[in-house]
């Protein structure tokens, strides 16, 4: 497939990956593998997000996602707020979108935010003025996952076209797994959902052809890549999965995986279930990129936050001054005594630089 240019950035939501194009999502990647040298923190960042405050508004639990966030923007020079929804006055009842405006009237860039329903993060963007980045909503969207999955499969096989991807396990309350479809099959890749029938029921949200099998065995020798996912118990209720028969047939073991392509990688998104869909030897072996897709996560996050702010910096400095801004900051009043005209002011470099 030939790579177009990639598309300039113009977003200051990143929501999911079913809106982006092809190009957008290789931009992405472009900038994230330009921010990888810094991921680990052993090498001093640029500033991109220098004086900037960031909330990370998680209503579920995360562990990779919420600390891979708040390294991403703290090594780009932002505050980062953390917002725990337990001790927050939610439990009073007061409605997410209140809670978002309210600590967004505090003064903030960004908003990072997990939530168990699907839509919320699309909702609070319609809601503030600042950018907005979905860290996961219900089994619909996370798009900085795939977009983590993708720069380490691609660092493997140099491309992200003509690879075949299988998706196993707990499909239908993964929203990983409906990102990874998205973004892989625009960028020219075959993806194959597997589990048991129970897990691919309720796909009918999803818009994007999807191709789905039962049997692990039988397409593991045309994967390039095998993503394992999670089983989530905690969305089970009213679902009568059988354990018995999962265990016969999905996990990955070091004998099934030797079924799949030479060369054949495996993912998975965290956090494991060790023993249930991925052994101790497959999830710890040399065709395992667990821990790498963890340290592209950083890079991922600081390639979304700084372009998404970035384009919220063009967007505010287009806005027309709202009545309650003083027409001339102070900043500007000297810069008028000095001569300089109203078109020149932001034409010099930004503070944050994002
Ligand atoms: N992959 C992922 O979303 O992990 P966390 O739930 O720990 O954030």
């Amino acid at each position: 497939m030939a790579k177009s240019k990639p598309a300039k950035w113009t977003r200051k939501h990143l929501l999911g990956l079913e809106d982006l194009s092809a190009g957008e999502i290789r931009h992405l990647l472009d900038a994230a593998e330009e921010f990888l040298p810094y991921a680990t923190g052993r090498k001093a960042a640029p500033q991109r997000l220098k004086g900037r405050t960031v909330l990370n508004l998680f209503c579920e639990d995360s562990t990779r996602t919420r600390t891979s966030f708040t390294l991403a923007a703290e090594r780009l020079g932002a505050r980062v707020v953390q917002f725990h929804a337990a001790t927050s006055s939610l439990k009073k009842n007061e409605t997410l979108l209140d809670t978002a405006r309210n600590i967004e009237a505090m003064g903030l860039d960004a908003i990072v935010i997990r939530h168990p329903e699907r839509g919320a993060p699309e909702a609070v963007a319609e809601a503030v003025n600042c950018s907005v980045l979905n860290a996961g909503d219900d089994a619909h969207e996370h798009p900085t996952q795939a977009l983590l999955d993708f720069l380490a499969m691609r660092h493997k096989f140099g491309r992200l076209y003509h690879l075949t991807v299988a998706i196993v396990g707990d499909i239908r309350h993964s929203r990983v797994a409906r990102s990874n479809l998205y973004g892989l099959s625009k960028l020219g890749s075959r993806v194959i959902f597997v589990g048991p029938p129970l897990f691919l029921e309720g796909l009918g949200d999803i818009a994007a052809p999807v191709e789905t099998s039962t049997d692990l065995d039988a397409i593991l020798p045309e994967c390039d890549a095998v993503m394992m996912l999670r089983v989530q118990f905690e969305r089970h209720e009213g679902v009568a999965f059988d354990l018995e028969d999962y265990k016969r047939g999905y996990p990955l073991t070091a004998k099934r995986l030797a079924r799949a392509k030479r060369g054949a990688i495996v993912l998975h998104p965290g956090p494991i279930n060790r023993g249930l869909e991925i052994t101790d030897e497959v999830a710890d072996g040399p065709q395992s990129v667990i821990l790498h897709q963890v340290t592209c996560g950083v890079a991922v996050r600081m390639a979304a936050l700084s372009l998404c702010v970035g384009a919220l910096d063009r967007e505010r400095k287009a806005a027309k001054p709202s009545p309650l801004t003083p027409p001339l900051s102070h900043k500007g009043r000297g810069r008028k005594k000095r001569g300089l005209s109203r078109e020149g002011r932001g034409r010099g470099k930004s503070s944050a630089g994002a």
